[in-house]
């Protein structure tokens, strides 16, 4: 099916090798590959290196080769872990409202935030969210992000779930970026189960996942631990029945109040996201695990509150992803490159780290090892941009754009 062929040269190819999963990075530990190319075989990363020597092996092989003509660095396609972005309607008032002082909670207690998009994706049909999430993750992938994680949970109905989960399913097949569909049934009570939080979630406990396993359309489930969402105990539930049915967790995390790390943590989740409340306690405890904390600087820009403690985290051992969160309310932005590098310029993280945040370890929060770095083995996903060092990236904020993005070598 695919060719095989060589790519490059790049002026420099950063191939995240041997960086560790867990604990501070710091850009001297970056393998810089000056001047150097890819040979790539059904879509995956057959060798790497300099390119005199990518050449020659072409050469003796009779690989055709792809050249880089101006200058580029390349480095791993980035990797999304946590976006909303099947969702129908706009927030703009409840952004509006937050700006003149109103809180989030607040907004959503008036009967604005989540709620607001859930009536707005139950009513849309099937077409239009699978159009919306089509152009929401093809600007992704041109921005160079060719894993998008992509959650349901703007329904909360079995039916409005299915509904999304399948949207995203067909978004798939008319988008390059590999989407990755997370369950998110548990984002908030719906309005017909207020004051049972535990009736709902065994409700779709016991008449959602048997679907959504049956048709194979996620293996990884959400919740929204929080005041005004799932209280611990709901979340105890919740994660332990769909522990044993074999689902991926992670969870919404430590946003405003405590409680949903140690869940993750003691639930041995993937990750634990948000984290914006965390404090001493819960970063050591994090860091003892084996969860991947995921930073969402997208939600601190949209409300105008705290970033999580990410220096501190990756300082006490932990590991670090950075996901844009993209969704119509907490982070409407949406842009992964551009939050993640204003994050790191305000938690002092190296530019290691970032891009480790935004590759391997991203890749770890969603239980992929196939990719995050450019190395023999990996599948082929690379992003590269118009400049010759690499740290004009995040230098310049998320105006810099690709110049080419291939996905399992296309
Ligand atoms: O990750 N915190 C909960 N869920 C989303 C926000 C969803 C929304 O406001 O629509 C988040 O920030
Ligand atoms: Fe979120």
């Amino acid at each position: 099916m695919h060719k095989s062929f060589a790519l490059g040269p790049f002026c420099q190819l950063l191939t995240m090798r041997h960086l560790p999963l867990k604990g501070p990075l710091r850009d001297e530990q970056l393998e810089v590959i000056e001047q150097g190319g890819v040979i790539i075989r059904d879509g995956k990363i057959a060798a790497i290196g300099p390119f005199e020597r990518i050449r020659r092996v072409a050469k003796e092989d009779g690989l055709g080769i792809k050249a880089i003509e101006k200058p580029m660095v390349a480095l791993p396609g980035f990797i999304d872990a946590h976006t909303h972005l099947c969702f129908a309607g706009s927030r703009a008032k409840d952004y509006a409202l937050r700006a003149e002082g109103k809180t989030y909670l607040e907004i959503a207690k008036a009967g604005g935030g989540i709620w607001d998009t859930v009536m707005k994706t139950r009513a849309a049909a099937p077409a239009e969210l699978e159009a919306l999430s089509v152009q929401r993750a093809q600007r992704h992938f041109l921005g160079g992000v060719t894993t998008i994680e992509v959650k349901s949970g703007y329904t909360l109905t079995i039916e409005g779930e299915l509904k999304m989960l399948r949207a995203i399913q067909a978004t798939q097949t008319q988008v390059k970026a590999d989407l990755i569909p997370t369950c998110l049934p548990a984002h908030i009570v719906p309005k017909d189960f207020i004051g049972d939080e535990i009736a709902y979630i065994q409700h779709m406990l016991t008449h959602f996942f048997p679907i959504v396993q049956a048709e194979g359309l996620a293996q990884r489930a959400d919740i929204f631990v929080e005041e005004g969402a799932f209280s611990v105990k709901a979340a105890t539930l919740y994660m332990q029945a769909l522990q044993q049915q074999g689902f991926d967790l992670t969870v919404h995390a430590d946003q405003f109040s405590l409680g949903g790390s140690a869940l993750a943590v003691r639930h041995k989740a993937r990750s634990a996201d948000h984290l914006e409340a965390s404090g001493e306690a819960e970063i050591k405890a994090l860091a003892a695990s084996e969860v991947i904390p995921v930073a969402l600087p997208g939600a601190s820009i949209g409300l105008g509150c705290e970033f999580a403690p990410g220096r501190r985290l990756l300082d006490a051992g932990a590991s670090l992803a950075i996901a844009s969160d993209w969704n119509p309310g907490s982070a409407p932005m949406g842009d992964l490159l551009t939050v993640a590098s204003i994050y790191g310029m305000f938690e002092k993280l190296s530019t290691a780290e970032v891009l480790a945040g935004i590759g391997f370890r991203a890749a770890a929060a969603l239980g992929l090892s196939d990719r995050g770095r450019l190395i023999e083995g990996q599948i082929a996903d690379i992003v590269a941009f118009p400049v010759d060092d690499y740290r004009e990236i995040l230098y310049q904020q998320g105006q810099l754009r690709p110049g080419g993005v291939w996905k399992r070598g296309r």
